[in-house]
């Protein structure tokens, strides 16, 4: 028999269904709840309890540390895949067969060119402007190259040319936008090279020199971006579903996720976690000062990069980084004081009961800011790197929605302020 949940309200008792997915995870389906009750809602302030859709993609086990996409490993996938191939693989569905693979990353290079008019825009911005916010307003400025893009009836052909624009055009955007803010010529895409490749080619080379692809760097990215590219409902992925679901065009979608990316709550925590080292450093380096900063309850100084919202022993990304960065360091010989700070914090933590007992261990922002810093990236394009691993999880649960036709998102409320009061002009009411 299907399982139900009874909610007992004033002597009314009401069945509600309960939905299972695929992992044996249990929702009390409540969409019929405010019909059955006369007009009760839910009330989960920051979502912590509600979940807003059924999904494919990707499945995360918060308790036990599991993170698959489509199935896949977390693990697997960052050890063999490529990140163009987890990218087909989340936005597809299935991991590509060769022509499939052949065809998608041929029409990824065709597409790697932005238009000129664009590079024009980026011109014009001032110095010291944060590389997100000029990120999110050019993805949406794409939907005006490409008008076609608006039209939510158009065919799935249509739909993917701006899927692929999106994610040929990406890398290319993300260095020109470095090379402008420090006054340098941009470079080209070099169609002849890989989606990495070809990424760290225009963001690190210059016109006057011959860019050698150091492989280390090379291996490091795909992983970073790979455990990057999704992880189910979080809080820019559910920004792209419910701007998506007003069926504004999917590059205004993308550009409202990478705005909820910026935050130093979500993916700006990856930069917050280097800005604090610095502040460590520059206070002299004692770290063991900040540790007790961070247990004292007075004080507010949190550690960055510590601990996460649904990952509550470890997060599976981390353990993988972590091991990612420590590669990269020896193998790149990188000796760099704020780097020593963060292993000292990273030592400590992990054995210090007041950080164990309360899961607050290094998470994927703590060391995706030591592997950015060591292959060295300036500190304000981390999360911007982030949004590049990122876009392909946003187009896939955006696909979902659509492919699905759910409704507008439109969550209710409990109200809480004035009940209704009669307006008096300005001369009645106090001085
Ligand atoms: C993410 O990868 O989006 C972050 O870990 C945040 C989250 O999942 O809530």
């Amino acid at each position: 028999m299907a399982e139900k949940v009874v909610l007992k309200i004033k002597k009314k008792e009401i069945e509600l269904p309960v939905i299972t997915g695929s992992e044996k995870e249990k929702g009390i389906d409540i969409s019929k709840l405010r019909a059955s009750t006369g007009g009760y809602t839910t009330y989960d302030v920051g979502y912590k309890n509600t979940g807003a859709t059924t999904s494919a993609i990707t499945f995360l086990d918060g308790e036990k540390g599991i993170l698959r996409y489509r199935g896949y490993p977390i693990e697997q996938l960052a050890e063999k895949s490529s990140f163009l191939e987890v990218a087909y693989l989340l936005i597809y569905g299935e991991l590509p067969t060769k022509t499939q693979f052949t065809d998608f990353t041929g029409s990824i290079s065709k597409h790697t060119l932005v238009h000129e008019d664009i590079r024009k825009f980026l011109d014009n911005y001032p110095e010291r402007t944060h590389p997100m916010g000029q990120l999110s307003a050019m993805i949406c400025s794409l939907a005006a190259f490409y008008p076609d893009s608006l039209d939510v009836n158009r065919g799935e052909e249509e739909v993917n040319d701006t899927v692929i624009r999106l994610l040929a055009k990406l890398p290319t955007l993300v260095s020109w936008i470095y090379k402008r803010s420090q006054g340098h010529p941009v470079i080209y895409p070099d169609n002849s090279l890989g989606y990495v490749e070809n990424f760290l080619k225009m963001f690190f080379g210059y016109p006057t020199e011959e860019y050698k692809v150091d492989p280390i760097i090379a291996k490091a990215m795909q992983k970073l971006l790979i455990l990057h590219a999704d992880h189910e409902q979080n809080c820019s992925t559910s920004t792209v579903r419910i701007v998506g679901s007003s069926h504004a065009p999917l590059y205004a979608a993308i550009s409202a996720g990478i705005s909820a990316l910026w935050g130093p709550r979500h993916g700006g925590a990856n930069q917050s976690v280097i800005e604090m080292l610095q502040n460590i450093q520059s206070d002299g380096g004692d770290y063991k000062k900040w540790i007790e900063k961070a247990k004292d309850k007075k004080d507010p100084f949190r550690l960055m990069g510590f601990g996460h919202r649904v990952y509550k022993n470890f997060d599976p990304r981390a353990k993988i980084i972590k091991k990612a960065s420590d590669d990269v360091l020896k193998k790149l010989g990188i000796n760099d004081p704020l780097l020593d700070i963060a292993k000292n914090l990273e030592r400590i933590t992990l054995k210090d009961d007041y950080f164990v007992s309360r899961k607050l261990y290094p998470n994927v922002d703590f060391y995706s800011g030591i592997i950015y810093k060591a292959i060295g990236f300036p500190t304000e394009m981390f999360t911007v790197l982030f949004a590049l691993g990122r876009l392909p999880g946003w187009i896939a649960q955006w696909k979902e929605m659509m492919t699905e036709k759910q409704p507008i998102g439109r969550p209710r409320q409990i109200y809480t302020g004035q009940t209704e009061r009669k307006y008096a002009p300005i001369s009645k009411r106090k001085k």
